[in-house]
């Protein structure tokens, strides 16, 4: 019963983070496309206002005309009532930690710890997870103050930094834990951006100008910096948030390659997208994306293909048929034995011979070609009994 409770409360929250997320990055990609595509406005009358750039625009049936003001319009005080968009990226943040804790705290042993990479308690993983989370955004913060006037090398700085905490965290927990442990550092960073010094500086902007001084453009600089940090962090971050259903890409000893690759990809692309706002189409952009991906794909392919040369034994049902009662069943069953799981696991049934042979190509993906199952190996499934399953797919997967 717990377990099926708890599989509501994550449907909820994952469905509440999503919802979250949506917002957050579609209000943050539509102010970025808004700002690159203001003009200068053409009237006197507005530039004597302040107006530093506008656009009209045509959404829902209605047409909008926005209008920036660097510091506030100069005819009248900024007294407006200001929205501010700040909780999308909060409660993106609590749900996401929240999920972390439901999926990935609350069953450590399955879905955290690998005891195949590295032996650890649940505690002291749930440490390290936490730990490098707080971490990465006190360096990350640290070399922004150090480097905020040498934007490039801080760049390469923070994915070179990533690429590490990728490499690292390979060695520490699941491969699937440490994609998405390099997304919550990640996401982190992001979230931490928009607390402690977006947020912070345009509240002290505003002060200013409210109190009639000059505003100091210091804080506004430093948050551009975190800003554009955030929007090339946006697609490698996503990307690590859907992984867990690709293990071809985490479940092999380069993950933290492949992760690399393709970050960088996702970066590449959404420079394409910035840059095609200011009306520059740069097709080398997305053929560099291309091609990383294409890299990426090339390292993850299956080292474990058969070996055609040497005819493997004819391996009967009855060889692996125990194979997938005791390593799969227990939780791949309409009745799951495993503590913690109150369903079949991403719907998967392994308990019939007909259920067995019907799911054979994905078997193959997940327990032979990469590795990903079981979960962390919780079932301390063998090389050899990796090996018979193989044979018996690629034999024809006869019952
Ligand atoms: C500890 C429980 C557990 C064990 C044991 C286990 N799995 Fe899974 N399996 C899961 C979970 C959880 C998921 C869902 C993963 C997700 O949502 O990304 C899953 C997903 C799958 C999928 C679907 C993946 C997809 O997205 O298409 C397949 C296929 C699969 N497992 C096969 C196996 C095989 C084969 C074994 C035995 C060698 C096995 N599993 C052992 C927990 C388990």
């Amino acid at each position: 019963m717990s377990a099926y409770l708890a599989d509501w409360l994550s449907l909820l929250v994952r469905w509440f983070h999503f919802v979250a997320g949506i917002s957050w990055i579609g209000a943050s990609f539509y102010f970025i496309w808004l700002d690159d595509s203001l003009q200068a406005p053409q009237d006197e009358e507005a530039r004597r206002r302040g107006v530093f750039g506008d656009l009209w625009s045509v959404h829902g049936g209605g047409f909008y005309h926005s209008q920036k003001y660097l510091t506030g319009p100069k005819d009248k005080p900024l007294t407006q009532n200001l929205h501010w968009f700040k909780w999308e990226a909060y409660s993106t943040w609590l749900s996401g930690m929240a999920m972390l804790a439901i999926v990935y705290y609350a069953n450590a042993g399955t879905f955290l710890i690998d005891t195949r990479v590295l032996s650890l308690t649940p505690a002291l993983a749930i440490g390290i997870s936490l730990g490098t989370i707080a971490a990465g955004w006190l360096i990350y913060d640290t070399l922004c103050r150090l480097l905020f006037s040498r934007p490039l090398l801080l760049g390469i700085l923070v994915y070179a930094l990533s690429v590490f905490a990728a490499w690292g965290l390979q060695h520490v927990f699941s491969g699937r834990a440490a994609y998405i442990q390099v997304g919550s550092i990640l996401g982190t960073i992001m979230v931490a951006n928009v607390f402690f010094v977006i947020i912070p500086g345009q509240r002290k902007m505003l002060a200013q100008i409210r109190a009639g001084q000059k505003p100091d453009t210091l804080p506004g600089r430093l948050g551009k910096i975190r800003s554009v940090h955030n929007t090339y962090l946006t697609l490698p971050v996503l990307f690590t948030m859907i992984s867990n259903h690709y293990p071809m890409t985490y479940a092999n000893g380069y993950g933290w390659l492949i992760l690399a690759l393709l970050g960088a990809a996702g970066v590449v692309v959404r420079y394409f997208f910035i840059l095609s706002h200011r009306r520059r189409i740069v097709v080398a952009l997305p053929m560099t994306a291309g091609i990383l991906v294409a890299a990426a794909a090339f390292i993850a392919a299956p080292h474990l293909q058969p070996d055609s040369a040497a005819p493997t034994p004819s391996t009967p049902f009855a060889r692996i048929a125990p194979v997938v009662r005791e390593r799969c069943a227990v939780c791949h069953s309409i009745a799951p034995t495993r503590p913690g799981f109150a369903s079949a696991p991403a719907g998967v049934l392994l308990d019939t011979p007909q259920e067995i042979q019907s799911n054979a190509q994905r078997i193959y993906a997940q327990a032979v070609a990469t590795q990903a199952m079981p979960l962390g190996n919780v079932t301390g499934m063998t090389a050899k009994e990796r090996a018979a399953l193989g044979a018996w797919i690629t034999q024809g997967a006869k019952i």
